[in-house]
């Protein structure tokens, strides 16, 4: 995600396991089917998501005292983050009256801000293995597709409704820190290659030093530690623009960072590619693809799939393309073709795409730079977890994908307009309050070998 993904307000409710484990509100994971599909046909899972451990009451491992009220750590129960992970434990939630998450077969909704006893914005779930309540489902998207059903109609300017990829462990990272007690069953373990420094426990411990308030959001902070990992955003979008966007880091699985060696945005430092290597249509020159009653009308739902192509068609192969399409009414709509001068005509990511979008835009290759569509695919070969979330952004407002971005940029520059959402628009305070309401459904999601999952035999083919 860009530039942070690290947003969101935590509900303040009583209940307990930070790294431990609490006991006031069973800990019941949302059931979600899905499909694993081979050329013969698919095979329903009957798996679940888990809330991430951020979004989490933190309290006394023996009481209902609160570890973490707003945006800051009481000084007395966490004087320092491994004292404050033996003394505080995340509790169970209640998804749909805490959080606005509810499943229904197989479509999982997220809604944006739910208001019970305590106010709570956007929300980041994560899809268990089925059967496990203990462990994320882990995929090698290589050589398969992605598909899935969302429905962006009740998402303004402003907001994203994700569904990614990241490395992160299967565990949550419980057996590599044994102090982390609470592992995938309570959402722990998140990483990107934002290497965010909002989350409240890393690595087994809690990220106490340096721990500094948000200016602007009531509900967040940053410590000096990040959590880095490779990301694969397969689709950051709202009712106006959508972006699929590839980001590799230098290092192999979850991997945390202090301070400035942390990535930075546009920096070459650190480990990560912060920016990514993105495809979004109206970015690539394509203003008519994307929208409501466009191409892909963003009025009603429509079947968004991803196809990871290797050098060799197998699933030990080099990532070498990215490809999308979409099926909407029976049809089936290829990307639309990239319009940039300088950028060889395509629909698909692939490393020549990158590096010649890249110098068109006059942005620094760090998609490259950290390993690029090699870096990728490899960690898919290592595997990885598939998460879904709707947030607002207090960075940047949203501008990186719906609007113009960034503002001291002249819009007609190649690469500065992403959509037509105004450039005052996205500020949280303003979507928070005027778009309450507003949510994203996922559903009958589907993964397997390419053409398995969807009819690419749709009667009209368009473009
Ligand atoms: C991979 O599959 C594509 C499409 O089916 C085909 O055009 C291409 O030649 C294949 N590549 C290799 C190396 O087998």
């Amino acid at each position: 995600m860009f530039p942070s993904a690290s947003l969101f307000a935590f509900t303040l409710l009583a209940v307990a396991y930070g790294q431990q484990v609490g006991t006031n509100t069973a800990e019941t994971h949302p059931p979600l089917t899905w499909q694993q599909c081979t050329t013969s046909g698919c095979t329903a899972q009957s798996a679940s998501v888990v809330l991430d451990s951020n979004w989490r009451w933190t309290h006394t491992t023996d009481g209902f005292t609160n570890c973490y009220t707003g945006n800051t750590w009481d000084a007395s129960l966490c004087p320092d983050g491994d004292t404050c992970a033996a003394n505080c434990a995340l509790d169970g939630a209640d998804y749909q009256g805490t959080y606005g998450i509810t499943t229904s077969d197989d479509a999982l909704t997220l809604k944006f801000v739910t208001t019970g006893a305590n106010k709570n914005v956007g929300s980041r779930v994560y899809l268990m293995a089925a059967g496990s309540e203990s462990e994320y489902q882990i995929f090698n998207p290589l050589n398969q597709e992605f598909t899935f059903d969302v429905d962006v109609s009740g998402l303004p300017c402003g907001l994203n409704g994700a569904l990614y990829f990241v490395e992160m462990s299967a565990d949550g990272g419980m057996s590599a820190y044994p102090t982390n007690k609470a592992g995938a069953q309570y959402g722990t373990g998140y990483c990107d290659a934002q290497c965010p420094r909002d989350i409240k426990f890393i690595d087994g411990t809690a990220n106490v030093d340096g721990w500094a308030p948000s200016d602007s959001d009531p509900n967040a902070g940053t410590g000096n530690m990040g959590t880095c990992c490779n990301e694969m955003d397969i689709w950051e979008a709202n009712s106006i623009s959508s972006a699929v966007t590839p980001h590799a880091c230098t290092v192999e699985g979850q991997t945390a960072c202090t301070g400035d060696d942390c990535s930075a945005p546009g920096s070459t430092g650190g480990v990560c590619d912060q920016s990514g290597c993105d495809f979004n249509s109206f970015r690539m020159g394509d203003t008519s693809f994307y929208g409501p009653g466009m191409t892909v009308d963003t009025g009603s739902t429509f079947t968004v799939v991803t196809q990871f192509v290797t050098a060799d068609n197998t699933s030990t192969g080099a990532l070498s393309a990215i490809r999308r399409l979409y099926v909407q009414n029976g049809e089936v709509i290829q990307q639309s073709m990239s319009q940039i001068d300088g950028v060889t005509p395509t629909n698909e990511i692939t490393a020549d795409f990158c590096t010649e979008q890249k110098a068109a835009f006059g942005d620094t290759d760090t998609f490259t730079q950290k390993g690029g569509m090699d870096g990728m695919g490899a960690a898919f070969s290592r595997g990885m977890v598939l998460v879904m979330s709707i947030w607002d952004d207090h960075e940047a407002q949203m501008l990186w994908l719906d609007s113009d971005y960034p503002l001291d940029k002249d819009a007609s520059e190649p690469g500065v307009a992403r959509g037509t959402c105004s450039t005052d628009s996205g500020a949280p305070t303003d979507v928070e309050s005027a778009s309450a309401n507003a949510q994203v459904v996922f559903s009958n999601i589907r993964f397997g070998d390419i053409g398995s999952t969807f009819d690419s035999s749709a009667a009209a083919r368009r473009k």
